[in-house]
């Protein structure tokens, strides 16, 4: 086939424009680079928007606070997977990056002396475990969305150039490093190669791998497959983590900060379990420890409904001043779509897939690392990636709600702030030829002409009811092999992959083929990843290895995919188990209790 080829060239392309992305290009742009930045999707459509709790800094606002207590509960959050150093750089930034957010206009809830309103989140303690400290920093139930439309407008300020509707296909790669990206124009079937001198990916995680996700149907980890074809590791995939509360029948999701503002949480003899599980935090224990108690509620037969298979979330008691003030949007959530009125019934809820703690293996600076020569951090030229794409590794085996929206700020605002070190404005791009590119437009073909005879929707269903099945809240050997070689077939019967719409224009049946092979990749490794981690730590818990076993398994794991076959290929990588400066001490491993 034939494609029109429009050629660009920037000092920084950024893929992707939520949270993470226009954080790093408005932080490129301010410092004089060229940048671009591509999406899928309207930026402020992108899946940032639906974050709803918070994000959290230790401002001590509401009751005393320091970023010392902030380190200490993400390592503990982390099962001690995270790296300290990036842990410590992560919630050090954090205050500053959400006084920007402050001053470029979110807008935040408010206490009575005007400050910003902060609410209690799992795992979250003051005093290096005594208690719940209230650390969140909260725009009501619609934090991501209030950040996201102010990112957006301050990234047009900074003269961000934006590609919208564009998808990217592939990386550019020349000899190990990476020199742009080549993209299909959605609406007009156009191919766009950007050269670059740094690509930062910040494209999301890969949610929609499993049958039922909080994860926008866009969520298809489309810079996690670039980087797989490009021949780089991912790392941590079998890291997982599922939400207590999606709402059951939809896996829309109710904020953890609904638990943070007086919910809790019962089965069907209407019994606070959490109470049993976890009983100093309670409700507010760390999202794995509570997607796992309440499955374990069911499984013993104290789920509530027909078929005892949830469990019921109150917020009936609290007052409905209260729930209009600070959680309008799970309010009408959960009216639209469990029919409930929350200041009258209890809320239908579910463990549902929310969050990939794996990805992209980065340094805190936002550059992509991976394993070369022996050096595990050796760092890939001209490629960078940011957000929920990246494991930096700050969430470790199992990231802390809220830590998500300040990671997203403080790594872009990093990359933006790295970028300018790398990158000399209006350097010249070398001229690498066609072949890298005619690569990528031989994969493009290979879809669009597909003639087999299996619709993508059926591969991708397959796909997903696998993950939902095979890598759940609970693993053992028996289910991960089954995943394995499920994920396998599945993969090999892609080939007989059948798409209609031969065209460019609009070409949501190419498009979809194009995201199931980015999902198909990372839900082959994640099955990979949970079988070889014989222990359990953080959201994976395998019930034939029920312990953390830090002699054996501290360590990331690291792998790679033929593309051509779906063969996996495991290292690893040593967890950083040093801090960034001097002014606090390694974090050393204990137990794990809430
Ligand atoms: O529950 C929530 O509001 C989600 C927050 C998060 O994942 O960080």
């Amino acid at each position: 086939m034939t494609y029109k080829i429009i050629e660009h060239e920037y000092d920084v392309v950024v893929v992707g424009a939520g949270g993470a992305g226009l954080r790093a290009a408005l932080g490129c742009g301010q410092s004089g680079l060229k940048t671009a930045c591509i999406t899928k999707v309207f930026p402020t459509r992108s899946h940032t928007v639906a974050a709803q709790g918070g994000v959290a800094a230790s401002l001590g606002n509401m009751s005393e606070d320091k970023w010392q207590w902030h380190m200490y509960d993400t390592v503990k959050g982390s099962d001690w997977l995270g790296d300290q150093d990036a842990i410590e750089y992560l919630v050090r930034n954090a205050p500053d990056a959400v006084y920007e957010l402050e001053h470029w206009g979110v807008p935040f809830s408010r206490t009575e002396d005007g400050k910003i309103y902060q609410r209690p989140f799992g795992g979250m303690t003051k005093n290096f475990g005594e208690g719940p400290v209230q650390r969140t920093c909260a725009a009501a139930d619609r934090t991501g969305h209030a950040m996201l439309h102010t990112l957006y407008g301050q990234s047009l300020k900074e003269d961000v150039e934006f590609f919208i509707e564009y998808f990217a296909l592939d990386l550019i790669m020349d000899d190990g490093v990476c020199r742009g990206v080549t993209c299909w124009k959605l609406d007009d079937g156009t191919i766009h190669v950007f050269r670059a001198h740094l690509v930062i990916l910040a494209t999301g995680g890969y949610g929609r791998a499993y049958f039922s996700a909080t994860s926008a149907h866009t969520c298809t980890g489309d810079g996690g497959g670039m980087v797989l074809r490009a021949g780089l590791p991912l790392q941590d995939l079998e890291f997982v983590q599922f939400h207590p509360t999606g709402i059951y029948g939809s896996g829309c999701l109710i904020t953890e900060g609904a638990r943070g503002e007086g919910g809790y949480l019962t089965n069907s003899a209407g019994e606070r379990f959490m109470e049993r599980y976890a009983p100093s935090a309670k409700d507010l224990a760390s999202r794995d420890v509570v997607s796992r108690s309440m499955t374990m509620e069911i499984r013993e037969g104290r789920g509530v409904g027909p078929d005892k298979d949830h469990i019921f979330l109150h917020l009936d008691h609290l007052p409905p001043d209260l729930l209009h003030k600070r959680l309008p949007g799970i309010s009408e959530s959960a009216k639209i779509f469990a029919g409930v009125d929350v200041t009258k019934e209890p809320i239908p809820v579910i463990p549902t897939v929310h969050y990939n703690m794996g990805g992209i293996p980065t340094n805190y600076h936002g550059e992509v690392v991976t394993l070369k020569d022996g050096n595990p951090d050796a760092v890939v030229p001209g490629l960078m990636a940011v957000g929920e794409a990246a494991c930096v590794s700050v969430h470790g085996a199992n990231r802390l709600g809220s830590n998500s929206l300040i990671d997203l700020v403080v790594f872009g605002r990093a990359a933006g702030k790295r970028a300018p070190e790398l990158v000399k404005a209006g350097e010249p791009h070398k001229d690498i030829g066609k072949t890298a590119v005619e690569g990528h437009l031989a994969r493009l073909d290979k879809f669009r002409t597909a003639s087999g005879s299996t619709p993508t929707a059926d591969l991708r269903l397959r796909m997903q009811r696998a993950m939902q099945e095979d890598a759940a809240v609970f693993r053992t050997g028996e289910t991960l092999q089954q995943g394995v070689n499920r994920l396998a077939e599945i993969y090999t019967a892609s080939s007989d992959i059948g798409i209609k719409d031969r065209g460019m224009i609009w070409n949501t049946d190419l498009l979809e083929a194009l995201e199931y092979d980015n999902l198909i990749g990372q839900a082959v490794i994640t099955v990979n990843s949970a079988l070889n981690r014989q222990e359990s730590r953080g959201a994976h818990a395998r019930e034939d290895f029920p312990n953390r076993d830090d002699d054996k398994w501290m360590k990331h794991t690291l792998m790679w995919l033929d593309t051509k076959t779906g063969a996996v290929t495991a290292d690893y990588r040593p967890v950083h188990t040093y801090t960034m400066t001097n002014d606090i001490a390694y974090i050393a491993p204990k137990a794990r209790v809430y």
